[in-house]
């Protein structure tokens, strides 16, 4: 079989090395990859919104399967582009990415289909949207379309949310993503990733994840995409993914059904838990960025019959087995990082670090340049450890990490850390 991997991330890494190690696969692409995919798969110059390039590729190289890794491909409609013209691609059509790829979708959705969430307004007119806030201090306030990660403002002030509003409805900082907003109520609790594949009726669960999402020790300073991720997640007893399953997940998926948009691929849910019980923040149509990179080392079933399966709507023949051990992601960023940041630095300590049993460095921007690696975005590389616990599996992420330089090398010293 041969598959083509779409994306240049730290998930898309995993991927390729989860893909690679399938006895059914025999060629992987990675379209465009990074350092690391290159030792595993054949990198293609192809961006990973270039759709109609990416299928010619396909279609080319007689690609059996496409795995697609970022949004906007997924929001461009790349997998139904790929079936148009006879190709297979794993993830959800444009249509079921709009879970994704509009806040008010979403929240619509799941307001009409009894799904716990925050409750909120949209608005297209900054002026009501403004009016709203008179009323109101502690507030979200989000951009309803795809703002790379950073269009939910958690505002502590008035002030903060009238701000929001300005940048995303007036200055357009996120463009038309910004036509309207939706403004929710803050929700206290706990965060937790829920990822599940879904092929239009059923569903698979993963194991539950965590991310830390802000950019320093002790959950301070700006979200930024993830600075590290494990699993398993204790928060998420056995009692509460029940109830993640039966409260929002299937109801999710059976309302998709029902607007004629089936929901093939990963159903990730970013949860807050209360003493209530589960409620969604966000939904995104795809495998997490860091999230995936544990997922992956903790797999144990073959993940290319699962993919499969979710395109041809088998997935209740189909069981995943997964490592009773834990996996932590450390992801090494670079300085300034979700800020503005320097590329090209030179990366060392790679094979060192590589030596560890259990243990995998995932690129996510580097760039190979005559025979060296060097930065090329603001997430660089993800630690990933497997251990017997938790606290092992962080020690040796983190003596891998320790082995690891380049110039303005920034990382998250608390992964895995925060108590459950
Ligand atoms: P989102 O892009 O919707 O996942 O939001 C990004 C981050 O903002 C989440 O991971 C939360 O940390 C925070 N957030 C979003 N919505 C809420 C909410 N209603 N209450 C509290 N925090 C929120
Ligand atoms: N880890 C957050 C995301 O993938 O969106």
């Amino acid at each position: 079989m041969r598959v083509l991997v779409v994306g240049g991330g730290g998930r898309e890494h995993a991927l390729v090395w989860k893909i690679s190690q399938s006895p059914k696969v025999k060629k992987i692409y990675c379209a465009p990859g990074n350092a690391g995919t290159e030792a595993l798969a054949e990198n293609v110059d192809i961006a990973a919104d270039q759709v109609e390039a990416l299928a010619d590729f396909a279609e080319r190289e007689s690609v059996d399967l496409c795995v697609v890794g970022p949004e906007q491909a997924l929001a461009l409609g790349i997998v139904d582009r790929f079936r148009e013209r006879g190709l297979r691609a794993f993830g959800p059509s444009a249509q079921a990415a709009r879970l994704e790829g509009s806040k008010v979708f979403c929240k619509n959705l799941m307001r009409d289909n009894g799904v716990p969430t925050a409750d909120y307004k949209v608005f297209d007119d900054p002026a009501a949207a403004r009016a709203y806030l008179q009323s109101k201090d502690r507030i979200i306030v989000k951009a309803d379309g795809l703002a790379a990660g950073k269009g939910a403002y958690v505002c502590q002030t008035r002030e903060e949310a009238l701000l929001a509003v300005e940048e995303i409805m007036e200055k357009k900082i996120y463009g038309s993503a910004g036509d309207q907003v939706v403004i929710e109520e803050f929700l206290e609790g706990r965060e937790v990733s829920f990822l599940a594949f879904a092929d239009g009726k059923s569903l698979i669960p993963m194991e539950p994840a965590q991310d830390h999402k802000a950019a320093y020790d002790g959950d301070k300073g700006p979200n930024t995409g993830g600075m590290g991720a494990y699993s398993p997640a204790p928060l998420l007893t056995p009692e509460l993914q029940g109830r993640v399953m039966a409260e929002i997940m299937y109801p999710t998926v059976e309302a998709m059904a029902r607007e004629g948009r089936p929901y093939r691929g990963v159903l990730y849910a970013g949860l807050m838990i209360d003493s209530a019980g589960p409620k969604v923040l966000e939904f995104n149509a795809r495998f997490g960025d860091p999230e995936t990179q544990p997922l992956m080392m903790r797999m144990k079933s073959d993940l290319i019959p699962i993919l499969d399966a979710c395109i041809d709507g088998t997935l209740k023949d189909q069981r995943i087995q997964w490592s009773d051990e834990s996996a932590v992601c450390v992801v090494m960023a670079a300085e300034g990082y979700p800020g503005k940041y320097a590329r090209g630095k030179e990366i060392s300590g790679l094979q060192e670090a590589g030596e560890q049993s259990g243990f995998v460095v995932f690129h996510a921007g580097t760039s190979p340049s005559e025979g060296r690696v060097l930065t090329n975005g603001g997430r660089v590389l993800g630690a990933t450890a497997l251990g017997k616990d938790l606290p092992a599996a962080i020690d040796r992420a983190y003596e891998a990490v320790g082995k690891i330089k380049w110039d303005g090398l920034h990382f998250r010293k608390d992964i895995g850390r925060r108590p459950a």
